[in-house]
């Protein structure tokens, strides 16, 4: 099983001496609950660097006042389990070793795409991911970071910081894993009931639907449509949002545009909140 570590100074000697050694250094940030989708990060990892570590903290600073914080799931010798023989070291530091004091005095504010898609129904949500991903790559010193492409905006605005910022690290995307029957693997996914579970297969069918659209030659706004269509039939799945961006910027394509697209969705299936998104191309 991986070396946990529980304090900021113990990672920074564990990371003095790999780096000493000339190791290759990649960091996975979790918030535990772990699945496959996380593991293809940490095996992604292993094939780009000598020694992976693996965070595991919930943060309370990316949640809203009304959202799971409390009671989202905490798993951590399940965690250690999971990744035992492919993580070389978990950081699962406590609330009080990252904020020391209470929230962060200094925090790191997202640019103008936060405010769309999941920061519209988020507020504050990407400004709490990125300045506890900023604490992180500061702890670890990674030579490259894993991000999921199955939170896709996260991963643009964590390209974006480490751009604007001149952050000495390299961030790599790693495709979504999904179930056999096409739904997103998430932490979220537990709190789904047997007939949630059903429903919440309207996400990737919508997404199928609109990709569908998109590979027989059909426009922007066809795709969107062919994509709405599903939720039309779904009435007890409650779209938040559905929209077909330019990857490159993350704003809305035009209906009529061509070149790459990426569709986003969320949706909430009973009390539970639901993203999942795939690429296109007009
Ligand atoms: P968490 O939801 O635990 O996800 C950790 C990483 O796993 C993220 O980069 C996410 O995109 C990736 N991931 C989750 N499900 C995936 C799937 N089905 N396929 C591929 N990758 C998947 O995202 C967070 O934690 C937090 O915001 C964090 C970045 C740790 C900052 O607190």
């Amino acid at each position: 099983t991986p070396t946990v570590l529980e304090t900021i100074a113990a990672t920074r000697e564990l990371v003095r001496s790999a780096r000493a050694a000339g190791k290759r250094i990649a960091l996975v940030p979790t918030m535990g609950a772990l699945h496959d989708g996380h593991l293809a990060l940490v095996a992604r990892g292993r094939e780009l660097a000598d020694v992976v570590i693996v965070s595991i903290f919930v943060n309370p600073l990316q949640f809203g006042p009304s959202e799971d914080f409390e009671r989202y799931p905490r798993t951590l010798d399940a965690d250690l389990a999971a990744l035992a023989g492919s993580a070389d070291a978990v950081f699962a530091p406590t609330v009080a070793e990252m904020y020391p004091g209470g929230a962060s005095q200094t925090t790191v504010h997202a640019g103008p795409v936060a405010e769309r898609y999941e920061g519209a129904s988020r507020p504050g949500h990407f400004d709490g991911m990125l300045t506890v991903v900023s604490k992180l790559l500061n702890i670890a010193q990674p030579d490259v970071a894993l991000f999921g492409q199955k939170d896709a905006q996260q991963a643009f605005l964590v390209k974006q910081m480490v751009a604007d910022l001149n952050l000495p690290v390299r961030i790599e995307a790693v495709p979504i894993v999904r179930e056999l029957d096409g739904l997103a693997l998430s932490s979220r996914n537990r709190y789904l009931s047997e007939s949630e579970r059903v429903l919440a297969l309207t996400l990737s069918a919508a997404l199928r639907a609109a990709r569908e659209a998109s590979d027989r030659g059909e426009s922007v706004a066809a795709a969107r449509a062919a994509g709405l269509a599903r939720f039309d039939q779904q009435p007890d799945v409650r779209l938040d949002y559905l929209v077909i961006v330019d990857p490159a910027t993350f704003l809305p394509l035009e209906d009529d545009a061509t070149g790459d697209g990426l569709i986003l969705v969320a949706a909430r299936v009973g009390a539970t909140r639901l993203i999942d998104n795939a690429p296109l191309h007009f």
